[in-house]
């Protein structure tokens, strides 16, 4: 998988290149371009934003520097827009990012993100990318970030994690949280009993059905109770 962000904070995203996904880079399953939006300024003071046309707080940034920079950065080996591409725009007012999005965005060849920074970007970067590619525009949750950078690390490490070959143990991602629909329980390692806490006897029976059981049940009893918005409503 090729990953592209376009940002003007590179070094936000060096983490990109640490443990897990570090790993996924030097063992060749994903490569990460990270470009610099002001590498496509024109003028002296290498300005990206702009007024808010009809007024208001803050600054928009401008379609002269991001419809450039997204021509270039869409843009497969023939120079041509690479109409596989799907174009990610992380901002509080798109659709929220769950794990289904990570499952469904696994699967995808190239996917590039656009980091907006102050009030947004103007809108027709995206109508017009949109005339060429494919373009989801996100959320990570109901809080506002300074920036998109931070939602980009966010959902990079939660799709990269899902490809084959990046985590050690390939079973351990079908037992995550979201992908059942539930919490995961509690984990416990050695000792067994640790400053007077047990471990629940029932993980030391070697009773696999019995195991499997309990920790259904005690997915469930954390979800009633930390995020009963994930279980069908009784009526
Ligand atoms: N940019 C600012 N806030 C954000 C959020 N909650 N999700 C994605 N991108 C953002």
């Amino acid at each position: 998988m090729r990953l592209d962000v376009v940002t003007i904070f590179p070094e936000y995203l060096e983490p990109l290149r640490v443990a897990l996904l570090g790993k996924a880079i030097d063992k060749g399953l994903i490569s990460v371009g990270v470009h610099n939006l002001r590498d496509w300024t024109h003028d002296v003071h290498k300005a990206v934003d702009d007024a808010p046309y009809g007024g208001g707080p803050g600054m928009v940034m401008k379609p002269t520097v991001w419809g450039p920079a997204l021509d270039d950065v869409l843009a497969g080996p023939d120079g041509e827009t690479d109409p596989d591409v799907l174009l990610v725009v992380p901002t509080p007012a798109g659709r929220r990012f769950d794990q289904a999005t990570a499952q469904r965005w696994s699967k995808e060849k190239r996917i590039v993100f656009a980091c907006g920074r102050y009030e947004g970007i103007d809108q027709r970067v995206f109508d017009d990318a949109a005339r060429r590619v494919r373009v989801e525009e996100v959320s990570i949750g109901d809080y506002v970030l300074i920036g998109g950078e931070v939602a980009v690390l966010v959902m990079v490490e939660a799709v990269v994690r899902l490809l084959p070959g990046v985590l050690g143990n390939q079973a351990s991602h079908q037992e995550d949280s979201f992908s059942d629909g539930l919490l995961e329980g509690p984990s416990y390692t050695r000792p067994a009993v640790w400053r007077d806490l047990e471990v629940p006897p029932v993980l030391l029976s070697g009773d696999h059905g019995k195991v499997a059981r309990w920790r259904h049940e005690q997915s469930l009893e954390r979800t009633r109770e930390r995020r009963p918005d994930l279980l069908p409503s009784d009526d």
